[in-house]
């Protein structure tokens, strides 16, 4: 709110429009870089900025993703949530991001995956960071699945062996 406030009076002062930041964000224009880090966030903040390419989301508490959390991001080529409490990815959670290369979902507790999670008409996704991401057994085989849907962010060249390593155990295998 403070914030809020002062902006306005800058504003007002300058003339200018105040680029907008989520309250609990860090937000550089010129590096087009948004971070919000460990500010115990619950969900993706609205009103992240247009010009974001990178954005960096992690060590909060978010539990759940889905198709609202990331709008108006199109630009976003770089992706990191890890270190959250993410357990739930929903269906067609990414397919606004068009420009998406690199997602970052290492370190959450992914327990449910929908098989439409990772669809996007833009195949545009080249890494994908799943260490210490999935929970159980279940969720290898809800990733599995969501990996060989019609119109998956991978591109078939890029598509390669994605190394496992489970939350909550010293477990690792490959899918
Ligand atoms: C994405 O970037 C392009 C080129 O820099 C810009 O024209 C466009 O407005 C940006 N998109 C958004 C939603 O701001
Ligand atoms: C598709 O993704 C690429 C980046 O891999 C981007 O340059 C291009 O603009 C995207 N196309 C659309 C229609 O968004
Ligand atoms: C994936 O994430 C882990 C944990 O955050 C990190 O240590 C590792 O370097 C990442 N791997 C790649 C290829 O970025
Ligand atoms: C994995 O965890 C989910 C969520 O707690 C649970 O519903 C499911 O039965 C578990 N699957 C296995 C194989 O333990």
């Amino acid at each position: 709110m403070l914030d809020f406030a002062r902006c306005l009076v800058l504003c007002a002062l300058v003339g200018s429009v105040c680029a907008a930041c989520p309250s609990r964000c860090e937000c550089s224009e010129a590096a087009q870089t948004v971070k919000c880090v460990s500010k115990e966030l619950r969900s993706i903040p609205t009103g992240i900025p247009g010009y974001t390419r990178n954005l960096f989301v992690t060590g909060n508490q978010i539990s759940r993703i889905g198709p609202e959390s990331f709008i108006g991001l199109e630009n976003v080529t770089t992706l990191s949530l890890s270190n959250n409490r993410i357990s739930e990815v929903e269906s067609q959670t990414f397919s606004r991001l068009r420009s998406l290369r690199f997602l970052d979902l290492s370190n959450n507790q992914l327990a449910v995956i929908h098989p439409e999670a990772f669809t996007i008409q833009n195949q545009s996704l080249r890494e994908l960071n799943l260490s210490r991401a999935l929970y159980n057994h279940s969720s290898v085989t809800d990733l599995a699945t969501s990996l060989r849907w019609k119109n998956t962010i991978f591109s078939p060249i890029s598509y390669q062996p994605i190394p496992i390593e489970f939350y909550h155990t010293q477990d690792s295998g490959r899918v």
